[in-house]
């Protein structure tokens, strides 16, 4: 039998989710302001992320930013396991009070951003130790704006730049292009338990 809890939360690495049925998250949606371009729930790439930087975590990484962050996830994980000061940024400001409810079951505070990957300057980017984002290259009209803020985030000089996906062909193609500049590695990557996801991250150590 699923417990209440279960139902209500999911927890990975450390990590705590709410659902759609959090008694929190179902008092956001009555507020009325939905976001609307899909960030309406935990997506699980955000999980190849944190699975990633669980097994390879990376040395020295005081300040993060999320981008597309949606629910927030992956830069939760970032603020309570790696202690580092988090930026969350999405262009969809709906986002945020979903967003507020996942940091408070996990006692953390990420710092919140509206704004567009294309607006992303690289003076901004250069504050950050590490980019991550999950699911952020889903529609053609995505690739540009994606590779080009790839492109400021090395220039800013962000030591890691991680952006997981579950290989829509539109990730391949930004991926593809950030491969030629700048040598990104693609990774496969799978989890199990105690939630199924798979896809892969374009990562990219700066050096
Ligand atoms: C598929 S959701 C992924 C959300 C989150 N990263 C996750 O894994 O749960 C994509 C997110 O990207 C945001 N987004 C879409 N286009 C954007 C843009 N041009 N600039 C910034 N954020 C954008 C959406 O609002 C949404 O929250």
């Amino acid at each position: 039998m699923t417990s209440k809890k279960s139902r209500t939360e999911r927890r990975f690495r450390g990590v705590i989710m709410p659902t759609g049925s959090h008694p929190d998250i179902r008092r956001v949606k009555r507020q009325g302001d939905y976001p609307s371009i899909h960030g309406n729930k935990l997506w699980k790439s955000s999980c190849l992320i944190i699975d990633y930087l669980n097994r390879h975590r990376p040395e020295h990484v005081e300040s993060v930013i999320d981008v597309g962050c949606g629910w927030g996830a992956s830069g939760i994980w970032c603020a309570k396991k790696l202690g580092a000061e988090v930026t969350s940024m999405d262009a969809d400001p709906a986002v945020f009070p979903f967003l507020n409810v996942a940091a408070h079951l996990n006692n953390v505070t990420t710092t919140p951003l509206v704004s567009r990957f294309e607006k992303l300057t690289t003076r901004q980017l250069r504050q950050y130790d590490m980019l991550i984002a999950a699911d952020i290259c889903f529609w053609d009209e995505l690739v540009d704006p994606v590779y080009k803020m790839v492109n400021r985030a090395v220039k800013a000089g962000v030591k890691h730049i991680l952006i997981a996906d579950p290989e829509r062909p539109t990730f391949h193609e930004m991926a593809a292009r950030c491969a030629s500049k700048h040598c990104a590695e693609l990774v496969e990557w799978e989890t199990r338990s105690p939630i199924k996801a798979r896809g892969a991250i374009m990562i990219i150590e700066n050096a």
